[in-house]
């Protein structure tokens, strides 16, 4: 009898095929299919010795050499290819086998795929997988969600792959159904907004301190030493000293500032609408990339209307040392929308996400890892049921340091005509988010005077309405 495998996956893509890669490196035996017959040859192909790792082109083959219950995981296009791949599964899995959408599917088609296959006995989990190539083969963060029983047959291969963070794995259960592509999403749309913040202080930086891309590098590199510590920040440092091969410029310079996206964000910001909860600062980087888009008519509005920046004076040292602070401070608020969110869809969707282990798993392996999510983590284990971040005396300690850098950096960049959307979004939720009597008593006093939508008082329960004006 042949060997039966610990573990298969569909899609030899370069995730797929490093996830694999991964997995046999921590002593599981995994089978690949992909139809294209290269792919598999390279799988095999660049496993580390002594492992086991097959490819094959025949995804029967490659079901039927699984131990069971069956574990498979698919890592190809979000849509249409991952039903088809359902489709094909079908007559070849039997009861109690498990299925993983490892890729970035909306929650919507998971939540459907769940319950078109558990009748079946089937198990589907959708899971997210971020960090990218290099993440994937090293150690990403993983956000499986689903059936319970079903994740307990892939949390020990999970928990070995996943990054790890003071020995602990950047990987937990999220919550029922839909779950994990959830978080994921979440996980995207903080991503968003953080590299949106990092642009505009980049632009604030650039051209209103008029610091040079060596500048810019040291200024990074300095940042990602101390509070400000993450990929991101980590990854911009070393973006600035990347050379163009083609001019042997900075590559930076030559790159053409229009932000494509594959949806994510977007998600974030409608499901957020949908919810609703309140997200601003994932909506504006949302909105930013789509301006970003719009190049040709922001060069002829640029001549319009004389859009320079002028160049801001006094003590740069310390304007820089704002900045810096001025970006956490905005990265703080973008964390503790997406985590509303998060507290938020887990109630309505009925999903159970456990807040704490989200931010255990982002500590380490994805995009949005910071030094930042251990004082998450406090916060959550001091009060795992805590609806925002903002509301944890620790948290609030640090927005009370840094909130007027924020400000500051935020009257720069408008005297300066430097667009800071991102920025002010942050500063607008916190002080929206920090005020006892909002002016939305107006709001409701209007609505009850062109429309009769009654409006509610301060001093009585009930619902009134005015004739207003008699
Ligand atoms: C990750 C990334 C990953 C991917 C996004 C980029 O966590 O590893 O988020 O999932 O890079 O798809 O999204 P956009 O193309 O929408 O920017």
């Amino acid at each position: 009898m042949e060997k039966a495998y610990d573990f298969g996956m569909i899609g030899l893509g370069v995730m797929g095929r490093n996830l694999l890669l991964n997995m046999a490196d921590h002593g599981f035996s995994v089978i690949g299919f992909d139809k294209d017959e290269q792919k598999g040859g390279s799988l095999e192909a660049a496993a580390t010795k002594g492992t086991t790792v097959k490819g094959v082109t025949s995804l029967e083959a490659m079901v039927q050499q699984l131990a069971k219950p069956r574990k498979v995981m698919m890592l190809v296009p979000a849509g249409k290819p991952v039903d088809d791949v359902i489709e094909s599964l079908l007559p070849l899995l039997e009861k109690g086998d498990v299925v993983i959408d490892g890729g970035n599917s909306h929650y919507t088609d998971t939540l459907r795929r769940v319950n078109y296959l558990s009748p079946k006995g089937l198990h589907f989990m959708g899971m997210g997988v971020s960090g990218g190539e290099q993440g994937a083969r090293t150690g990403p963060s993983i956000m499986p969600g689903g059936d319970r029983d079903a994740y307990e047959h892939v949390r020990p291969l999970l928990e070995a792959i996943a990054a790890k963070v003071n020995g602990e794995p950047c990987t937990a259960y999220m919550g029922k159904d839909a779950a994990g592509h959830y978080v994921k999403m979440v996980h995207n749309g903080i991503e968003y907004a953080i590299m949106q913040l990092i642009s505009e202080v980049y632009d604030i930086l650039k051209r209103g301190l008029g610091l040079s891309n060596q500048e810019l590098h040291e200024t990074f590199k300095q940042w990602n030493e101390g509070e400000l510590q993450s990929f991101l920040v980590e990854i911009t440092r070393d973006i600035f000293l990347q050379k163009d091969d083609i001019t042997g410029k900075d590559l930076v310079d030559v790159i053409l500032d229009k932000a494509g996206s594959k949806g994510t964000g977007k998600w974030t910001s409608q499901d957020a609408m949908e919810l609703p909860v309140a997200i601003p600062t994932i909506d504006t980087a949302v909105a930013m990339r789509t301006l970003s888009g719009y190049k040709d008519e922001r060069v002829q509005a640029a001549k319009l209307y004389t859009s320079e920046v002028y160049p801001v004076q006094g003590d740069k040292a310390e304007y820089v040392k704002q900045v810096g602070e001025a970006l956490y401070a905005a990265i703080v608020l973008c964390y503790a929308q997406g985590l509303a969110m998060l507290h938020q869809a887990s109630a309505d969707l009925k999903m159970d996400i456990p807040l704490q282990d989200v931010v255990k798993a982002w500590r380490g392996g994805c995009i949005i890892r910071s030094v930042l999510l251990k004082d998450f983590y406090s916060a959550y284990s001091a009060n795992p049921s805590l609806s925002n971040i903002l509301l944890n005396e620790g948290i609030a300690k640090i927005m009370k340091a840094k909130q007027a850098s924020l400000r500051n950096v935020i009257n720069l960049s408008l005297i300066h005509h430097i667009p800071a959307g991102g920025l002010m979004s942050a500063i607008a939720y916190f002080d929206a988010y920090i005020t006892e009597r909002m002016p939305t008593n107006l709001i409701q006093a209007q609505r009850d005077f062109f429309g009769a939508h009654t409006y509610q008082r301060i001093d009585k329960e009930g619902s009134f309405h005015t004739e207003w004006g008699k």
